[in-house]
């Protein structure tokens, strides 16, 4: 065979996603010497619907992490919302602002999407396979599930995936700057306890874990498996409590008439890890481990749902605006050294909230049906490069 024929065979078998052993024996002749009919071969190239349409319509999803009202968790929940989705569960273990606030609020807001609000542990076992349940109870099937619930080493006194992302001290800080400032410094490895070392996997790490065991088998069920019907709640889960006035809103009633048929097994499995699971230096010990430690469960579960239409991936942030890092941007407002938040990265700002929420949405979608087991960093291109001096070449 001609190296033309051969490189002509190779763009037919391309253009088909063909496996070599399935080109036809005589594909060389029938498609390939004759330019007209290799042309005519050439597919027309799948075009996806405009990213304005909604992406998530008829999807079933629960996110943990949403109790602040700054959090990544909660302004995911609003763009899954606009995005279509049939019902959303919104999870903390935190509920100063979930069930008064955030739950009536968007239910007002997207009265076709059913908010549903529970408060518990996300590393409680019972508790995530009791919200997992619901939702294949009432709609028959869970397509997203969002680990995005964690904590930030208690010992820094901010909390936050900073070592600050370019948060640089006034030059000469006065006594109490510098006690300030001090008291946000993460503790070093050598001053950690075991025990402040094993709740940070507790929380961030066990969490996500959980999630994966009980979200992904639920993800394969298909409207063709026999389910469970539901006529109530069944009073044995946690949530809602027996006490259904805090937890149970209008729109939580019975919902085993509305199940959109899933014909295909198959979902999304989203965890926030941090760009501190990636690289050094954006974090203490404990926290960027526990990051990273989430980063290797998607990656290694990816590979054992292989085939199975269940997608995991890590949506890594930078220094993101949030309850979490509160305490950092409001210390720098104070100082007045607001302006130098975010500087070391090549956007040379902090991130917000939304900014994350987008990519959660792209990875919810089928939008991203093609992508599987990766850790996607949100940062302004922080983790891009060595350090150095930004916008300063060489
Ligand atoms: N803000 C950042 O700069 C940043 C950067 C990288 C990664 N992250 C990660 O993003 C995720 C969301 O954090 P955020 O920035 O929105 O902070 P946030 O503090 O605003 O929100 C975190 C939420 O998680 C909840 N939570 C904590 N422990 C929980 C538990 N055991 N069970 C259930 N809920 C629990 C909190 O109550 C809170 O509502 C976290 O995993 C965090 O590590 C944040």
């Amino acid at each position: 065979m001609s190296d033309t024929v051969s490189a002509r065979q190779r763009l037919y078998q391309l253009s088909n996603h063909l496996p070599v052993s399935e080109v036809a024996p005589n594909a060389e002749s029938s498609h390939i010497t004759d330019s007209k009919s290799l042309t005519d071969s050439i597919p027309t190239p799948i075009i996806p619907e405009s990213s304005t349409w909604k992406r998530l319509e008829g999807k079933v999803i629960i996110i943990t992490g949403c109790n602040s009202p700054t959090g990544i968790g909660i302004a995911s929940a609003y763009l899954f919302a606009v995005n279509g989705a049939r019902a959303i569960y919104i999870c903390d273990v935190s509920a100063t602002h979930l069930f008064s606030t955030h739950q009536p609020q968007l239910s007002r807001r997207f009265p076709h999407v059913d908010i549903h609000a529970r408060q518990f542990d996300a590393a409680d076992e019972q508790a995530v396979r009791s919200v997992v349940d619901d939702a294949v109870r009432r709609y028959g099937r869970l397509d997203v599930f969002f680990a995005n619930a964690g904590i930030v080493s208690a010992a820094s006194g901010s909390g936050s995936d900073m070592k600050p992302d370019g948060i640089s001290p006034a030059s000469t800080p006065r006594p109490q700057q510098r006690q300030q400032q001090q008291q946000q410094q993460p503790k070093r490895f050598t001053d950690l306890s075991v025990s402040e070392f094993e709740r940070m996997m507790h929380v961030n790490v066990t969490s996500v874990f959980l999630a994966l065991k009980y979200a992904t088998p639920a993800m394969l069920l298909t409207s063709s498996h026999p389910l469970p019907t539901v006529t109530a709640v069944p009073t044995n889960l946690p949530h809602p409590p027996a006490t259904p006035t805090t937890n149970t809103l209008p729109n939580e009633k019975d919902r085993n008439d509305t199940r959109e048929p899933k014909t295909t097994p198959g979902g999304s499995f989203i965890t926030t890890s941090s760009v501190a699971g990636l690289r050094s230096n954006a974090g203490p010990s404990d926290y960027s481990a526990s990051k990273a430690a989430v980063i290797s469960l998607i990656q290694t579960s990816c590979y054992q749902l292989a085939g199975t239409g269940v997608r995991c991936n890590a949506i890594c942030p930078g220094l993101i605006e949030t309850g979490m890092t509160r305490v950092v941007f409001e210390g720098a407002r104070q100082r007045g050294t607001e302006s130098k938040i975010g500087q070391v990265n090549p956007l040379k700002r902090a991130g917000r909230a939304d900014e994350v929420a987008q990519l959660a949405v792209f990875l919810a979608s089928e939008e991203s049906s093609y992508v599987n087991g990766q850790a996607v960093p949100v940062d302004g291109g922080l983790s891009a490069g060595l350090p150095g001096v930004v916008g300063k070449m060489g």
